[in-house]
């Protein structure tokens, strides 16, 4: 199974991308194939690069997406806004699973703000959410996640549902292609 992760910002300083880098290892520690999708290798190319490989390919190979990204004034990122506005059929009928990084309520108004916005894609939010609240007290020295065995309860539920997802909507896909 194929569920690349997106990342939500490119902002100097960052402090979620400790989240990104620990959901990343764990899908991969479940078998799952994951690239990690970083927008700084994607922000202000050409419009004639505005599908830029490997985003294109591996969106299209992908059964799912996670989302991890901060909350900017109650809001998703434009760095991230403009990564899912790249693509469209690449999206169509898979799983998104989105994660929140940031202050006091973890990133809450930008999940429910993002499902929204992905629904227009054609794809479908998973109930299950992670939220990481005041996420740059939970940086290491190394800029790692500390403590990472403390969140491991909390994903299971959260992967749980992606990959029932991810399966069916792939065997949905392949059973009944739309429009053909
Ligand atoms: C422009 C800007 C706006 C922000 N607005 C919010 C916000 O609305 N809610 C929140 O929880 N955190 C907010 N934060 C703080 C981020 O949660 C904090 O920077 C955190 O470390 C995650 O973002 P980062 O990966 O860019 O560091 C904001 C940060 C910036 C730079």
């Amino acid at each position: 199974m194929k569920i690349p992760v997106l990342y939500g910002t490119f902002r100097e300083g960052r402090k979620s991308e400790a989240v990104a880098k620990f959901i990343h290892a764990e899908l991969l520690k479940r078998g799952i194939e994951s690239e990690f999708i970083a927008p700084e290798n994607y922000h202000g190319k050409q419009l004639e690069q505005k599908h830029p490989e490997p985003w294109k390919t591996v969106m299209a190979e992908a059964d799912g997406l996670v989302i991890v990204s901060p909350e900017y004034n109650h809001g998703y990122p434009g760095a991230l806004k403009e990564m899912l506005d790249s693509l469209y059929e690449e999206y169509n009928f898979k799983p998104v699973g989105i994660v929140g990084a940031a202050g006091f309520v973890g990133g809450s108004r930008m999940v429910e703000q993002l499902r929204q916005v992905v629904v227009e894609l054609k794809m479908v939010p998973i109930r299950e959410a992670l939220y990481f609240p005041m996420v740059w007290e939970l940086n290491d020295e190394k800029g790692e996640l500390k403590e990472p065995e403390k969140y491991l309860p909390r994903l299971e539920p959260f992967f749980k549902e992606l990959f029932w997802y991810a399966e069916t909507l792939k065997e949905g896909r392949e059973k009944h292609p739309w429009g053909k």
